[in-house]
This record gives structure tokens, C-alpha cells and sequence, in this order.
């Protein structure tokens, strides 16, 4: 595949994209830019040099002029959080950094799908969607893929079945206030709850699903990652090269992704995840998916979460 992707900030995670997309078939070129350029000269230097058993790619530490005719621009640049910081905390200082370099990429790429990773993301989502002038279809927010990828490997465990049989999302922000609407979780079509009552049919027996602690592993784990070993970057970059993915390929992918609300759900004016169908030109729409009123309502507490943060912050 001839694409070319930018990858702007070359710290862990959009080194560790760099260096999983040159193992892939996706881009034959790649653009990694950062405000460090010995960090982002050795990371090239050593992602360039395990690629001689692929397909020639190109892969260089650039510029924003470098950037010209990228198909798909991630942004990673930022500060990540520290132990204790909440994403929130982040805030005014990634959403200045964004504030920087925005108007130079855009002038550089301005038809490249555009992938916000930098938190918080919906904040960051909504921050670019409105100083970038760039179409909004162009614009999508990894907001809960990460998320959702962390239900479904804790949905598995919990069962003891595959990932791929789980289809289950985690909506509304990236962080604090997300849910999951269990309503739509299937196990292979089934419902979660119906799933259980099965299992000894299925000679398994497990505990009882507690949908409350599986939530709480979904949004703690990436505090616990931090306390761990310092950052997160290996699930979220299989998530944003599998997005990347989904936006080169030929038909549309359902996905949970952060972007503009335009009134789904009665929410507007604020960036958040629902389930989106991406492809090659991006957003291509929201999948009305029905949820119930209960949870209608955390996820528009979850967008009022969300516009408390956007108006403390100077955009
Ligand atoms: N959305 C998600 O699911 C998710 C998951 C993990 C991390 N993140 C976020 O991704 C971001 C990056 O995390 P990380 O661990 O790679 O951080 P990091 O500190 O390792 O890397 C950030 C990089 O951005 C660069 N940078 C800073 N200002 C810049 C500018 N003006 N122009 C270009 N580059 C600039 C820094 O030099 C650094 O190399 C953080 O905001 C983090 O919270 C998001």
C-alpha cells in the first residue's frame, strides 16, 4: 500500500506507532516530526534500521513541510500524565502545544485524516475541530478505542472466550465519567447476562459478571499502567494502527471514536465517543445505536463533564 502517514511527537506512543506501522503493510512512507530532534533522529534511526527484511518504506524525521500530502496525520505530541495527574490536569498545556503546531500542519496536510491521541483526547478532539477549519469528517479522536479494548480483554478473561467473540464498547469521555452501555455487550450475538446462564451448559463456571468492577478495571488501568512502568503505549498504538487501518482499506469500519456531537443523542457542541463508521473519508457517519434512558443520561453527563473542562480552558 503507497500511503503516507505523519506522526507528530516521537515519545513512546508515537514512536511505538512508528515502529509497529514499519512492521505493517499500511504506509510506504513515514514522517515523524518533534520538538526534540535528537529523541526523534534516534527513533527514526533505530525503527530505519530493522526494515530491511520488509518492502522498502521510508521512514525520516522531518518537518511540518514534510508532512506535505500525508494520508492520515496522528497527533501524539504532549505532555503524558503522570502518576497521581489526572487527564484533566493536563489540559491547558497539551491544548497549547496543539495550539502550535496546528496551523502548521494543517497548511502542510490539509487533506490527511487527522488521529488525536494526545490527552485528553476528547478535549484535544474538540480543540482541533474548531481552530483547525478543517472538515469535521477529517477529524477523529482515538477517544475510547482504548477503552473499549481494555473491556474486551477484560470481558474475555472474565468468560473465557476469544476477543474476537466480544462486542462490547465503552462510550462518552476518555477517562472518569466513560460507561459502558451493557445493553448493546454481546458474547458471539448473546447478551452478557445470557451469556452467564449458559456457561454451565458450556461444562464453565464463572463468577457472576460485576459490571460495576469491570468498569472500574476499564478506567483504572491505565492509572495502574503509569504507576507501573511510567506511560501506556502499547495497547492504544495496536488500536490507532488498526484505525489506521480501517481508514486505507476499501469499506467502513464501526468503531468507537471521539467526535463532534451534532445534536445524537441530545448532545451537542462537545467531542465524546459513540460508535462511528470510519473509512477513507474518515467519519462517515454516527450508528444511531439505541441505548436506554439510563444510559442516555451518563453520557450526557459524560459530555457535561467534558464541556465543564472546555469552558475553563483558553482555547
Ligand atoms: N488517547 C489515548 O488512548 C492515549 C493513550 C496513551 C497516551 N496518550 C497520550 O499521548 C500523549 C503522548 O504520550 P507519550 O507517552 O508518548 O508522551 P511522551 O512524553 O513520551 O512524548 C510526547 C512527545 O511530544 C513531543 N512534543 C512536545 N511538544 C511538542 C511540540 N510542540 N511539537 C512536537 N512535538 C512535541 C515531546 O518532545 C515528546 O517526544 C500524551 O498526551 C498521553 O497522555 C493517549
Amino acid at each position: 500500500m503507497s500511503s503516507k502517514v505523519t506522526i507528530i511527537g516521537a515519545g513512546s506512543v508515537g514512536a511505538t506507532i512508528a515502529y509497529t506501522l514499519s512492521g505493517q503493510d499500511i504506509a510506504s512512507e513515514l514522517v515523524l516530526i518533534d520538538i526534540n530532534k535528537e529523541k526523534v533522529e534516534g527513533e527514526v534511526m533505530d525503527i530505519e534500521q530493522g526494515t530491511c527484511f520488509r518492502d522498502p518504506i521510508s521512514i525520516i524525521a522531518g518537518d511540518y513541510a514534510d508532512a506535505k500530502d500525508s494520508d492520515i496525520v496522528i497527533i501524539t505530541s504532549g505532555m503524558p500524565r503522570k502518576p497521581g495527574q489526572t487527564r484533566i490536569e493536563l489540559t491547558q498545556t497539551n491544548v497549547n502545544i496543539l495550539k502550535e503546531i496546528t496551523p502548521e500542519i494543517v497548511k502542510a496536510a490539509p487533506n490527511a485524516l487527522y488521529i488525536i491521541v494526545s490527552n485528553p483526547v476528547d478535549i484535544m478532539t474538540y480543540v482541533f475541530t474548531k481552530i483547525s477549519g478543517l472538515p469535521e469528517n477529517q477529524i477523529i479522536g482515538s477517544g475510547t478505542i482504548l477503552d473499549s479494548a481494555r473491556l474486551r480483554c477484560g470481558l474475555s478473561e472474565h468468560f473465557q472466550v476469544a476477543q474476537r467473540n466480544i462486542h462490547a464498547y465503552v462510550f462518552g469521555e476518555h477517562g472518569d465519567t466513560s460507561f459502558i452501555p451493557w445493553s448493546a455487550a454481546r458474547i458471539a450475538g448473546v447478551n452478557v447476562d445470557d451469556y452467564y446462564e449458559m456457561m454451565p451448559l458450556l461444562g464453565k463456571e464463572v463468577e457472576p459478571l460485576d459490571k460495576e468492577e469491570m468498569l472500574t478495571y476499564v478506567q483504572k488501568s491505565g492509572g495502574q499502567i503509569i504507576a507501573n512502568k511510567g506511560a501506556t503505549f502499547y495497547a492504544v498504538t495496536r488500536g490507532v494502527v488498526r484505525l489506521c487501518g480501517f481508514l486505507l482499506s476499501a469499506s467502513e469500519s464501526i468503531t468507537t471514536v471521539s467526535s463532534m456531537m451534532h445534536g445524537e443523542y441530545g448532545i451537542e457542541d462537545v467531542c465524546l465517543s459513540t460508535l462511528a463508521l470510519v473509512g477513507p473519508k474518515g467519519i462517515q457517519g454516527k450508528v444511531p445505536m439505541k441505548l436506554t434512558e439510563e444510559e442516555i443520561g451518563k453520557l450526557k453527563a459524560s459530555a457535561d463533564a467534558l464541556k465543564a473542562v472546555i469552558a475553563q480552558i483558553d482555547l
